[in-house]
Order: C-alpha cells, then structure tokens, then sequence
C-alpha cells in the first residue's frame, strides 16, 4: 500500500511518468490492467498493470499508428494515420475481457485529428491484455454519432457501450453483441439536450450509478451522476455531485476494490493548454442516504 497523491503525473515502477488518460482499469487474473491514452510519439493507446493500484509496471503500447488492422464487418474504416502522415486521435479507451472468446475487447473513440467531426466508436482486439491490439477499425454506431465513451460489464459477461450522441447533446446507452464487436441494440438515448460528457458506471450495492461531466472542452466542470436498478431499466434526472469542478477533475471511469467505491478522474493539464501535463486524481465515492457522494481528498491510500 501506497500513498498517491491527487493532481501530479504519478510514475511507473521505472520512473517514467505515467500516460494513460481518459483511461480505463479492469481486473484479470491478479494483476489490474490500467489502459489509456498516451498521445506520444506514434502511441495512441498504453497498458500498465499493478497488484495493488499504487506500484504500475509499463506494459505496452498496445494501440499505435502501427497496429496491425483487420477487416471484420462491412463499413468499417481501418484508418490509424491519415493520409497526409498525421495521426488520428484516439481518445477514452476502454477493454474489457470476453470470457466467451478469451478476447479482450477495446472500444475507443475515434476522430481524425484535423476537426471534430468523425464522432466514431473504434474496435481493437486482443489475446492478451498486454500484447498488440488488432485495430478492427471505426463506425458510426446505427450511424449515431459517437464522442466521450464507457464500456460496462454485467458480471453475467452482457456488457454496454455508452457514448455521447447528437454533438453531445444526448447520451446514448448500446447493448453489444456477445462477442463485444459490435452494438446490437439502442437501450437508451438519456437526457436528450443536457450535453454530458465522460460517462463512467460502477454498480454499487445493487445498483447501477453513472457519473458524467457537462461539456465545456478540456475545463473543468460540475459532475452529475444519476442511477437506475437497472443498466436498461429507468435512469434517474442527473443530480449535482463534488462541487463546481469535479474537485478539478473530469470523470475517467469509476472502480471498486477491497471493498470500496473509488472515482478516478483526469486533471487536464493547463485546462487542456498542456495536455502533456495532465494527471490524476482519485476520489473515495460513497453513498449515503441514497446519495453518490464525492469525498475531497489530497492523496489517498490505495
Ligand atoms: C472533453 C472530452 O471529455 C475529452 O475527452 C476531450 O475530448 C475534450 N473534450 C476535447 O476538447
């Protein structure tokens, strides 16, 4: 056990700074496996993996502009650098592991680096947590437009993919397929007109609650959550949570472990000027009188 503190870019077992934003943690035979993004060099997505959540062992570049790509379903885009040698933008990736095929699956959100305008939910697939991922390519799901996204897992292995639609405007909730590759049913358009960004769930105590910010770039705003009994049951209005900042933050994904609810969320450097020098921030959840309440801390022990 370690104490990490709030706010600063926190180091590998090797000293290295830590880039993985926006990021994502699943738990995999022993070890948690923290993805996310890291815009250097030709990387777009790194792996780092840890027993304890404090001490991160860098695994691998798992997504770059060199990623082998493979054509799995019609109308798909295997585009990892743009024609003219730039590189896309790869934002949010999260992976889950599919239990039925042994795979794990990232889901990330796709633009092309020049404008905004893409909105596309990109597929990458692997055998192992840590090893190459195979870019599968990117859509426009039911031709929905895609932006700041989640992935969740039933412990049932049915999972969701949730993501920003309408420029933002609503919040779109996707059932996959078995398989993870691909969306098989629209299960909700939330919220319509309140443009929330970030979304991040973890089922506390039975029920389902979902954490978001409001969209104003890379500052920070207020976080709201709602909750539901139910991934595909009714969700709640969103409710006001942590103060007008987020406690400077914006929601990365939320995670539970030995027993506790945690929020992890990026500090984006400079309000975004300095994306090089965002960090982290995590922030114990818990729920009190049916509330999801935030706790400010300036460092915690994981
Ligand atoms: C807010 C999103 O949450 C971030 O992931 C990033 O896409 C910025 N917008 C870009 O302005």
């Amino acid at each position: 056990m370690a104490i990490v503190k709030n706010g600063t870019l926190w180091k590998d077992t090797d000293g290295n700074e830590i880039h993985a934003h926006g990021g994502y943690i699943i738990w995999h035979e022993g070890y948690y496996y923290w993805y996310g993004e890291d815009r250097r060099e030709n990387w777009y997505v790194s792996c780092y993996r840890s027993q304890n959540l404090t001490d991160w062992e860098f695994r691998n570049h798992v997504l770059t502009t060199e990623s082998e790509t493979c054509s799995y379903r019609v109308r798909t885009k295997q585009i990892l650098v743009n024609a003219d040698g730039s590189k896309v933008n790869l934002e949010r990736p999260k992976v889950l592991y599919n239990k039925k095929t042994g795979k794990f699956v990232m889901w990330v959100h796709f633009e092309n680096g020049k404008d905004y305008q893409d909105a596309a939910a990109a597929v990458a697939i692997c055998d192992t947590p840590d090893g190459d991922f195979t870019y599968l390519g990117h859509f426009n799901p039911y031709g929905y437009m895609s932006r700041d996204c989640t992935l969740f897992q039933e412990e049932d292995g049915t999972a969701y993919f949730l993501s920003a639609a309408r420029d933002n405007a609503d919040l779109h909730v996707y059932r996959l397929t078995e398989d993870y590759l691909n969306v098989e049913k629209v299960v909700h358009r939330l919220w319509q007109g309140e443009y929330r960004e970030a979304p991040a769930v973890l089922k506390i105590e039975g029920r389902y609650y979902m954490m978001t910010s409001a969209c104003t770039g890379w500052a920070p705003n207020q976080g709201k959550y709602a909750s539901a009994a139910a991934m595909e049951g009714e969700w709640s209005m969103l409710r006001e949570i942590g103060d007008e900042t987020t406690y400077h933050s914006q929601p990365a994904f939320l995670l539970e472990h030995d027993g506790k609810y945690l929020y992890f969320g990026d500090r984006w450097g400079g309000n975004g000027d300095c994306y090089f020098a965002s960090s982290y921030v995590v922030y114990p959840l818990i729920v009190e009188n049916g509330e999801l309440k935030l706790q400010y801390v300036e460092e915690i022990e994981l």
